[in-house]
């Protein structure tokens, strides 16, 4: 069932035991914690493989991959010091959270990067209940690909685990993948691919589930589970598989939805989705989570076992998330209408864009390692994309004139998808990160409700570090 590429994909190798559950950092310690960003190592491989170099952040003790679990309770304050003990200038970005703009990390738009040895400290409100994640966001696309990633988790304050229609506990599946050479370690010569910036991105050649290679996770046969599943990948789209566990969504980006059915979660790079399983009552005693790893090729990144005393399985309707009763209505009557083209990259390139003021095509852009831009303008951070009024409901059409799919994100907001190709969105999600595929045109909208600067960029590191990327002015 499952065409293990192992010329792609070194996991899979063997399976390894049952794997407990993240270490939860409890909040209840308080006062102003650490988070360390650091050197440090990780069992990416199976077993029995060396050890991978990486860079981690790190609460108590050594760093780890993914990073530690933060939780907060909905409108309760994350606080914490960036100690940063790498190499590298570095910040931290909250990802999703609606945000005092002083603390969403980007460097340079609203905060320095901190120097090695130097500290940032970091603390704000989060407003919204749901599946967050936090990464860094100063040279992104080496950085996270080192391994400087996080999930943020924020609680509901209402009680949803355990009443009827919902989940019992909940698991929290941060899928990644890695470019890794034959001794495990990371490839290090390509953080400047322009090749792989001008097409789909950094993929990686290894698969991991909460920073390991193909871990199994024990299920109770009947049992009724929320994963919180993040796709922390530089440039990975990942579609996603569990068959035999009959998964319903029940939010995106954080975000509650009503609760439907899927087959395939398409997850972009950095896009989070929860999702309700059932786990079988009798058979089949082990299945998998399956990633498509392109043409058809189906990876497993991790198993299930069904094991343990059996749970009545739950007759009811999966039960939906508390809506957040926080977001602002948008206002499409008198919305501001802002175009945002994409475009560039292999096989169709750019007639010619703006780079650093000046005006080239797209042979100077990439000897100087660009390939993408918005609205005809290359790594757009000198002047601001447009700027809105405080409170005004801003309406994007976002037009993919590349050949390849994009994973957009705003900084700050959460806005609604309208349509797709000018067809109304069946479920007019709310989300922070949208993929476009090629040649399509997705129409959003937010209230720009949350004042400073904020950034606006593909989510597939590499064609952010090539230009994908600007900003915009809430004021
Ligand atoms: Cu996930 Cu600009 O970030
Ligand atoms: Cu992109």
């Amino acid at each position: 069932m499952t065409s293990l590429s192992r010329r792609l994909f070194v996991t899979g190798l063997s399976a390894v035991g049952a794997v407990p559950l993240l270490p939860i950092n409890s909040h209840a310690n308080g006062t102003q914690s650490v988070l360390r960003a650091t050197t440090s190592t990780a069992q990416l491989t199976p077993e029995g493989y060396p050890r991978t170099d990486v860079w981690a952040y790190a609460q108590q003790g050594a760093g780890s991959v993914p990073g530690p679990a933060i939780r907060v309770k909905a409108g309760e304050r994350v606080s914490r010091t960036l100690l940063n003990e790498l190499p590298q200038p570095t910040a931290v970005h909250w990802h999703g959270i609606r945000i005092d703009n002083a603390m969403d990390g980007t460097a340079p738009l609203t905060q320095a990067p901190v120097p090695t040895g130097g500290e940032f400290d970091y603390d704000f409100v989060c407003p919204d209940p749901g599946t967050y994640w936090y990464h860094s966001h100063n040279r992104s696309r080496e950085q996270v690909a080192r391994g400087l990633a996080g999930p943020l988790i924020v609680e509901d304050t209402e009680p949803w685990l355990g009443l009827s229609g919902a989940a019992t506990r909940e698991l929290i599946l941060v899928l990644d993948d890695w470019l890794l050479n034959e001794d495990g370690s990371i490839v290090e010569d390509r953080w400047d691919d322009l090749h792989a910036a001008a097409h789909a991105g950094r993929m990686g050649n290894t698969g991991t589930v909460n920073g390991q290679s193909y871990p199994e996770f024990a299920l109770r046969p009947g049992e009724r589970v929320r994963l919180r599943m993040i796709n922390f990948a530089t440039d990975r789209i990942m579609p996603i598989r569990l068959p035999d566990l009959s998964p319903t969504l029940i939010a995106l980006d954080g975000h509650p939805v009503a609760p439907r059915s899927l087959e395939v979660l398409e997850l972009a790079p950095a896009q989070r989705a929860d999702i309700v399983v059932d786990a079988p009552a009798t058979s089949p005693e082990t299945t998998s989570l399956l990633v498509d790893i392109g043409r058809g090729n189906q990876v497993e990144f991790a198993s299930f076992r069904m094991e343990g005393k059996p749970v009545q399985p739950s007759e009811e309707n999966v039960r939906p998330l508390p809506p957040w009763k926080t977001l602002p209505k948008v206002d499409l009557a008198s919305a501001q209408n802002q175009p945002l083209l994409m475009n560039g990259g292999a096989m169709r390139g750019i007639d010619e864009a703006i780079y650093q003021g000046e005006t080239m095509d797209f042979r100077e852009l990439t000897s100087r390692g660009m390939a993408w831009a918005f609205n005809g303008v290359t790594h757009g951070m000198e002047e601001p994309l447009f700027v809105a009024r405080l409170g005004r409901t801003v309406r994007m059409e976002l037009v993919n004139r590349s050949a390849f799919p994009h994973g957009i994100h705003i900084h700050g907001h959460h806005f609604t998808v309208l349509s797709r190709n000018g067809v109304s969105a069946p479920y007019k999600d709310v989300r922070d990160t949208v993929l476009i595929l090629a040649d399509e045109t997705v129409e959003l909208a937010f209230v720009a409700d949350n004042p400073g600067k904020w950034m606006i960029h593909c989510h597939m590191l590499s064609h952010q570090a090539t230009g994908m990327m600007g900003w915009f002015e809430v004021a």
